[in-house]
């Protein structure tokens, strides 16, 4: 696999094109940025650290029947993934009030939410990422009503999976963000799966070990990335 010209760089991530027209590489960069790139510092380790647990989530959800694009990991940094045609539609499942949920409700950090609830976003930066629905999603052709269906089946197969995963290493899945694809006409998981795009606590003293501690200022943001990944099995080296 030959790692050709950059096609596009996002926040924390660089896309390659390879010597395969269907298959791409993903480069995880130490940068962090949040509040729409207002903020961006470079940490130590992350790149690395998120390309593992990308990958062992990714693998994870495949063995689970989730269709993905991931196909191996290449290095410390770098996956080869499928080329998909991405969906600008952000998908958001919650099982715990948190975040951009409590600002717009006003409703109690750490409330349940039962049933867990599902919110679609515009992915667009220059709007900050507004809040949609499938009407518009159709109406504006981001998705049509299948895809949209196919994608709220997924995202929640996918908190099936994964609330179980974390819940076995003590932790709380909050709520997570995920984006999908089209491969061969398919709906296929893309993006990345990393605590940079879900909230985690701890199950007992409800500490935050995602990228909250980024957004908050609280420090020790890989140190927890890295606590998260060990209680579920990753190996960082
Ligand atoms: O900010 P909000 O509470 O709506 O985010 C819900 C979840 O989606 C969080 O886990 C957040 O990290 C993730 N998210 C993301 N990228 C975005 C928006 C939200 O990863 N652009």
């Amino acid at each position: 696999m030959e790692k050709r010209q950059e096609l596009y760089a996002g926040k924390a991530k660089s896309v390659f094109a390879t010597d395969d027209p269907d298959r791409v590489i993903l480069q995880f960069r130490d940068d962090t940025s949040a509040f729409d790139g207002e903020r961006m510092e470079s940490l130590d380790r992350k790149g690395m650290v998120n390309n593992r647990f990308n990958a062992f989530i990714m693998e994870t959800l495949a063995e689970a029947g989730v269709p993905t694009h991931f196909e191996k990991r290449l290095s410390d940094t770098e996956s080869l993934v499928k080329r998909l045609e991405m969906i600008p539609v952000e998908c958001v499942v919650r099982n715990l009030a948190a975040g951009g949920l409590v600002k717009r409700l006003g409703v109690a950090e750490g409330q349940e939410l039962n049933p867990p609830t599902f919110e679609l976003f515009l992915k667009n930066d220059a709007l900050h990422d507004p809040m949609i629905n499938e009407s518009l999603a159709e109406t504006f052709g981001w998705a049509t009503p299948e895809q949209l269906a196919e994608m709220k089946a997924l995202t929640f197969k996918v908190n099936a999976v994964l609330k179980q995963l974390f819940a076995d290493g003590g932790l709380l899945l909050v709520d997570y963000k995920l984006e999908f694809g089209l491969f061969q006409g398919r709906i296929v998981l893309g993006d990345e799966f990393s605590p940079d795009g879900c909230r985690l606590w701890d199950a007992k003293s409800r500490e935050k070990l995602d990228k909250d501690r980024f957004r908050q200022g609280l420090g020790g943001v890989i140190e927890a990335y890295e606590e998260v990944g060990r209680r579920i099995g990753i190996d960082f080296g």
